[in-house]
C-alpha cells in the first residue's frame, strides 16, 4: 500500500493529508478532512452527488484521485457561504424548496455555482442541460430550474450594485 503526502487548500485553508493511492478525492474530503458537503451517491461519475470546485472547476470529486489534487484549490458547498450569510445560489434553493432529502442539493449548488459565474443569464432550457450530469430522485427538478433562475437574478442584481457603487 503506497501512501503520499499532499496539500489541498480546501475553502481557502490549506490541508495537509496523507491518502493511498487509491484514495478518491471525495473520500479524502469527507473522511480524512470533514468536509461531509460533497455526498457519495454512485461513485461512477453519474449522480454529481459529490460535486466540488478543482481550481474554479466543477468536477465530480468521486472521479478525481486525492493525489491528483495535491497542490489545487478546492471549493466544497461549506466553502460558498460567509458565516451565517448563505450565497445566492444557497439562498435561492432554500426560498425555492429547491431540494427534499437534500441528497443531491451539494453537488445542484456546486454545479449551478460554476454555470452561473459563466452564464449569467441563462433560459430555463439552459439551467436543465447545465445540471444534466446531477441526479434528483426526489424533487422532479421544476423547483432546482425556478431556484437556478432565482439565483441568476439575485447574481444580477448584485453585479449591478456592486457596478453602481464603483461609479
Ligand atoms: S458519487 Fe460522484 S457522481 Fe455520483
Ligand atoms: S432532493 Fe433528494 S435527491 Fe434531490
Amino acid at each position: 500500500m503506497t501512501e503520499h503526502d499532499i496539500t489541498i487548500t480546501v475553502n481557502g485553508e490549506e490541508k495537509d493529508l496523507t491518502v493511498e493511492s487509491r484514495t478518491l478525492l471525495v473520500h479524502a474530503l469527507r473522511d480524512e478532512l470533514g468536509y461531509t458537503g460533497p455526498n457519495v451517491g454512485c461513485e461512477s461519475s453519474t449522480c454529481g452527488a459529490c460535486t466540488v470546485h478543482l481550481d474554479g472547476d466543477a468536477v465530480k470529486s468521486c472521479t478525481v484521485l486525492a493525489v491528483q489534487a495535491d497542490g489545487c484549490d478546492v471549493t466544497t458547498v461549506e466553502g460558498l457561504a460567509d458565516g451565517p450569510e448563505l450565497n445566492p445560489v444557497q439562498e435561492s434553493f432554500q426560498e425555492e424548496h429547491g431540494l427534499q432529502c437534500g441528497y443531491c442539493t451539494p453537488g445542484m449548488i456546486m454545479t449551478a455555482q460554476q454555470f452561473l459565474e459563466e452564464n449569467p443569464d441563462p433560459s430555463r432550457e439552459e439551467i436543465r442541460e447545465a445540471l444534466e450530469g446531477n441526479l434528483c430522485r426526489c424533487t422532479g427538478y421544476q423547483n432546482i430550474v425556478n431556484a437556478v433562475e432565482s439565483a441568476a437574478e439575485k447574481m444580477r442584481a448584485e453585479g449591478a450594485t456592486t457596478a453602481a457603487e464603483g461609479d
